[in-house]
């Protein structure tokens, strides 16, 4: 039986993160640091370390059966794939950059100019959408220096902390498209693959829904419960569990990552005490 082939980034924004995703998957593999490709050891995948901007390609010519990668990159190589799940993590935004001591006027800024990047596709499509005529010097890395030495007027480049645009002395005025890590898949898995994708698809909504949710356990009064409950539903509804002490109960249940704050603080002012968020490794739903 054929492996699946999965494509992570072999170094950069993504593969750490790509990286650590497949452990909490329960797959054990070793990444020496040369390795272009490795088997797992517990689990019928095979691992290709590539350089992100090949893995759409190389999906689409199942020369890995899928792969993790920015939707950036997904959407500027624009090949025949499947995006299967967001994956929750390297969120970023392809940008527009003008050095920080010119003055933005909105699109028109940069009729005629001439704009470094690595994402041609993209930024052609909204200089078109804004009518705005401008050169596109395509450049494949360390787009940020182009201005500094007199290659471009502005770049259009990947922003996630702004950290690299600070130290080049630019300045984001107009964002193209939000991105995160997504999953992409070949069209044509045969029944083999496809099943042990499953398999894995399954395991990372398991860690992906853990991540998005905490376990929380708190004490409360009994004539705090139904309101209590109200503010915190949980998967199917609360555990509740009666302490020793007489009209008090103490409340398990789950809470969204993004909600969270706000929820603790109508717990709060609802009576709880006492309360304890824990971190949950899989969610199966
Ligand atoms: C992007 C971009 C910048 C950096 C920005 O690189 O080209 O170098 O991230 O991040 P910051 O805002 O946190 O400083 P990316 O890893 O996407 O590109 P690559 O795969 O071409 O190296
Ligand atoms: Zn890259």
């Amino acid at each position: 039986m054929s492996k699946l082939k999965i494509a992570i980034q072999k170094k950069g924004r993504l593969s750490e993160n790509s990286h650590r995703l497949l452990e909490e998957c329960g797959i054990k593999f070793s990444n020496g640091t040369d390795v272009l490709k490795t088997s797992a050891v517990n689990f019928p995948v095979e691992i290709l370390f590539l350089r992100d901007d090949d893995i759409p390609q190389y999906v689409e010519q199942q020369v890995a059966d899928i792969g993790i990668l920015g939707e950036n990159m997904v959407f500027e190589k624009n090949k025949d794939v499947t995006v299967l799940e967001q994956l929750g993590f390297a969120h970023c935004r392809l940008s527009l950059a003008i050095p920080k001591e010119s003055t933005f006027t909105g699109p028109g800024y940069f009729m005629n100019k001439k704009i470094a990047t690595s994402y041609p596709r993209l930024l052609s499509e909204y200089l078109k959408e804004n009518n705005i005529t401008a050169e596109i010097e395509e450049i494949s890395g360390s787009v940020e220096i182009a201005p500094g030495i007199g290659l471009a007027d502005a770049v259009c480049d990947i922003v996630s902390s702004g950290s690299t645009l600070m130290t080049n002395g630019l300045c984001e005025v107009s964002s193209i498209l939000k991105s995160q890590a997504v999953i992409i898949s070949n069209k044509n898995l045969d029944n083999n693959k496809q099943g042990i994708l499953d398999k894995l698809l399954f395991r990372i909504r398991a860690v992906k829904n853990a991540k998005e949710n905490k376990y929380i356990l708190l004490n409360a009064p009994l004539e705090a419960l139904h309101e209590i409950c109200r503010i915190l539903p949980g998967v199917k509804s609360p555990t509740i569990l009666p302490l020793e002490e007489k009209g008090w109960c103490s409340i398990h249940s789950v809470v969204k990552e993004d909600e969270f704050w706000d929820r603790i603080n109508q717990l709060k002012n609802a009576g709880a005490e006492g309360i304890l968020v824990i971190p949950i490794e899989k969610m199966i739903l």
